[in-house]
Formats: structure tokens, C-alpha cells, sequence
């Protein structure tokens, strides 16, 4: 695996490879790596001929008071864990390479609508940074196809949508989301959580099935399964932001006529924000 930390060299390399004709698979990460990452490590080895992951805490993506400065940053073993899962190139940019003129005057990529509801509503800003970042890294990389977790659903929409909307030639793909047996989301968050509250963040996945259960039994009170499951979660210790069901396709909320939908939830657990999402078909079985 070679490491390359600025945006020339890793251009010149790539250049190479897509001379060849290879095909090129990028996964965008803010390190701290996890077997969710290695899902689309592994997905991106049979999507593309040459892997390319990047890793970049990006400062646009954090609002005021959140985490960027904890975040955790585990470079070194990163570093292992791709050499071993074949990664052709890593990419490490550093933050004047990303922003030479700065975060603050950096020029922004907006993504209306998608980006001011569910995480986007407590978090402004947010999917701005990560549609900024990902649009100036996949311009630097210019993959053929970029692969993200469907665990944050959202910002796999807000990225397709940008990608159509700008017309950028890559392809983007949402890879299911990895759970530890406890149902459990991977996250590079879950490291805030004590063991107590690990257990107890298995109750967001709980409540998940549950309204997948309900809905599959013909329930279309959605406002009145989300109340009652945020009471759920409360009784169970966490602080839910918003439990949800919308349509699959856009996030908007879903009507009774709708068939593919996803349920999200958001709550804070101790130190972390945790979210997590099952998608539900009525219309026939229920991927997870
Ligand atoms: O999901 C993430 O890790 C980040 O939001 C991403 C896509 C790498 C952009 O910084």
C-alpha cells in the first residue's frame, strides 16, 4: 500500500492506473476504522480494480461544540488495518492540502432540502462540510465508483444527490450497515460509550425491528410509533433526537401509500450522538 499525503502525487499515480484502464473504487473515511469501513474495503475490491481510501477529519463537517477535537484519530493502526485488507493507496491529506485558503472561506457545496432535516435540523452546517469534502475529493481522486455505509443514510443521499445534481461521473454506492451481535451499529462513536451503555445503545436496533414489525403488520400511524418509541428509548436512559419514518427514496415523511420506507433515529448516549436506521419494504420483504 502506498501512502500519499498531497494532492499532485496522488493524481500522477492515479493517472497511471487509469491510463491502464483500471478501474478505480474510493472510500472516503475519517479513520478511526472499524469492520464497517472493511465492508467497503472489501465491496470496493469487487467494484474496482485499484482501492484508493482516504482519511481526513474534516473541520467543515463538525459544528460548534461537537467533537472535532476528540474525535478519535488512530492512525497507526489504520495504517495496518488497510495494508492488510489490500488497499492500493491511501490517501492523508492534510488540512492546508483540503482547504489552502482555509475552512472558513473555502468555497461550499449546498444540498437543499436534504440537508435541513433529521441530523441536519440539529446539526446546521453539517452535510455542507461532508458535500464539500466529498465533491473536492472525489475531484482530486476522480474515482470511477465510491462506495459509503448506509448506516448514515442521509448523508448517502445528500451525497447521490450532489453527485446528479453537479453531474460528477462517479458512481455512489450504499453498503448495509455492520452490527455487533447486540444489533448494535458500528461507529467510530461507539468508543465514547462505557460497557453499560453499550448495552443500552443496543436499544435503538431494538426499537428499529419493532417498528419494522409494526409496519409489516399493517400499522400507518408513523407520528404515533415514533412518540412511543422515543418514550421507549427514554425509559431505557438515551435522549432521542427524532425516531422517524420517512420514504426511502427522498426522507420525506411517509404517507399510509408508500411501500419503501426507512425508519432513523438519532439520541445521545452518555458522550455519544448515535444514529442508526432499518429500511422496511410493505411491498414485499424487508431488506435490512
Ligand atoms: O462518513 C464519514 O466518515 C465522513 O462523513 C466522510 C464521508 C468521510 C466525509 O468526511
Amino acid at each position: 500500500m502506498q501512502v500519499i499525503n498531497d494532492i499532485v502525487s496522488v493524481r500522477a499515480r492515479l493517472n497511471i492506473w487509469r491510463q491502464q484502464g483500471a478501474r478505480l473504487a474510493f472510500v472516503p473515511t475519517m479513520g478511526n476504522l472499524h469492520e464497517g469501513h472493511l465492508s467497503l474495503v472489501e465491496q470496493a475490491h469487487h467494484h474496482g480494480d485499484k482501492v484508493v481510501v482516504s482519511i481526513f477529519v474534516n473541520p467543515m463537517q463538525f459544528g460548534k461544540g461537537e467533537d472535532l477535537s476528540a474525535y478519535p484519530r488512530t492512525m497507526t493502526e489504520d495504517r495496518h488495518i488497510l495494508g492488510r485488507a489490500g488497499v492500493d493507496i491511501l490517501f492523508i491529506p492534510s488540512e492546508d492540502e483540503i482547504y489552502p485558503g482555509g475552512v472558513e472561506l473555502a468555497t461550499q457545496i449546498e444540498v437543499p432540502g436534504l440537508s435541513d432535516i433529521l441530523c441536519g435540523a440539529s446539526r446546521p452546517g453539517h452535510f455542507t462540510g461532508v458535500a464539500t469534502v466529498v465533491c473536492k475529493l472525489f475531484n482530486v481522486i476522480q474515482p470511477d465508483v465510491a462506495l459509503f455505509g448506509e448506516k448514515d443514510y442521509q448523508q448517502l443521499l445528500v451525497i447521490q444527490r450532489m453527485v446528479r445534481d453537479l453531474c460528477l461521473p462517479v458512481e455512489v454506492i450504499g453498503i448495509p450497515t455492520v452490527r455487533e451481535a447486540s444489533g448494535l451499529a458500528l461507529s467510530s462513536r461507539n468508543g465514547y460509550l462505557t460497557p453499560q451503555e453499550r448495552e443500552t445503545a443496543a436499544w435503538l436496533y431494538r426499537c428499529l425491528c419493532d417498528t419494522r414489525e409494526r409496519i409489516l403488520a399493517c400499522e400507518t400511524d408513523y407520528a404515533a410509533i415514533g412518540t412511543q418509541m422515543s418514550n421507549k428509548l427514554r425509559e431505557q436512559g438515551l435522549l432521542p433526537e427524532y425516531f422517524e419514518v420517512r420514504r426511502v427514496s427522498d426522507l420525506l415523511p411517509a404517507m399510509p401509500q408508500d411501500d419503501k420506507l426507512i425508519v432513523l433515529v438519532a439520541a445521545q448516549l452518555g458522550r455519544a450522538r448515535l444514529i442508526d436506521n432499518l429500511k422496511i419494504n410493505r411491498g414485499g420483504e424487508s431488506p435490512s
